[in-house]
């Protein structure tokens, strides 16, 4: 697939190179310096094969799927810069933080995945990556022939953008667990703000890890 990145930093920059790695062809977009994406384009060691820096209209011409990672105050400037996005696939793992990062500025009757949603309504918006500390993503990549692989949670309200974002999900390394449509976000939100809180608050610190586990009758 064609991935466009939108927002170069923790998780765009890790994301971006797994997807490299895992053979799409990828565009990191959206960072301070166009060096950085340049940087992150060559990879570590030339190690990553399949990716380019470019702006973030660059980013988003052809692609399969976006990945929008940025800060909740950049969605906007990103997304000027972007372009139509109509019948893009756009999965977000950006949270609607404040400014400090220390409290969700939406949440219960919406989620920052549907106000998306409401700012792009002819993209096909699906929440996904936001439940984990960007720190264990290379872990995840790394281990993934592992019998046991971790979860990773998304839902959105478009089957087909849902198996793009479902294949994504398992080339990083993880199952994929649909939870449902994309207000399920409401829930999920707040959950990646706990494990951000454990993780760099908590005594655990960012080797905090989490399972779910289905409890059928
Ligand atoms: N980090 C995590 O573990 C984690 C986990 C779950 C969800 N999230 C969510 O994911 C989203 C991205 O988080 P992150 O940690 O990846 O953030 P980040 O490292 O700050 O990355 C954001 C990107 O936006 C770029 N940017 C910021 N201001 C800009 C400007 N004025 N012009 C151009 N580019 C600009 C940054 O550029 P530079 O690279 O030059 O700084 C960076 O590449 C956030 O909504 C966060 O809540 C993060």
């Amino acid at each position: 697939m064609r991935v466009g990145i939108l927002g170069s930093g923790l998780m765009g920059g890790k994301l971006g190179t797994i997807f490299a790695r895992a053979g799409h062809e990828v565009v990191f977009s959206y960072a301070r310096s166009m060096e950085k994406l340049k940087k992150l384009a060559r990879g570590i060691d030339g190690k990553v094969h399949g990716a380019r820096a470019g702006t973030p209209s660059e980013a988003a011409q052809e692609a399969d799927a976006l990945l929008l990672a940025v800060h909740w105050s950049r969605i906007d400037d990103v997304l000027n810069q972007a372009g139509d996005l109509s019948g893009k696939v756009v999965v977000t793992c950006s949270l609607p933080m404040n400014d400090e990062n220390t409290e969700l500025v939406v949440a219960h009757t919406s989620s920052g995945a549907e106000e998306l949603a409401r700012r792009l309504p002819n993209a096909r918006v699906v929440s996904a990556f936001n439940t984990v500390p960007s720190e264990v993503l290379f872990g995840v990549y790394e281990g993934k022939r592992k019998a046991t692989r971790p979860s990773l949670v998304y839902c959105g309200d478009d089957e087909g953008s849902k198996a793009v974002v479902a294949e994504l999900i398992r080339d990083v390394g993880f199952d994929p667990l649909d939870v449902g449509p994309l207000r399920i976000a409401r829930y999920t939100e707040p959950f990646a703000l706990l494990v951000a809180e454990l993780a760099y608050e908590g005594e655990g610190g960012p080797e905090l890890a989490y399972r779910f586990e289905w409890f059928r009758k």
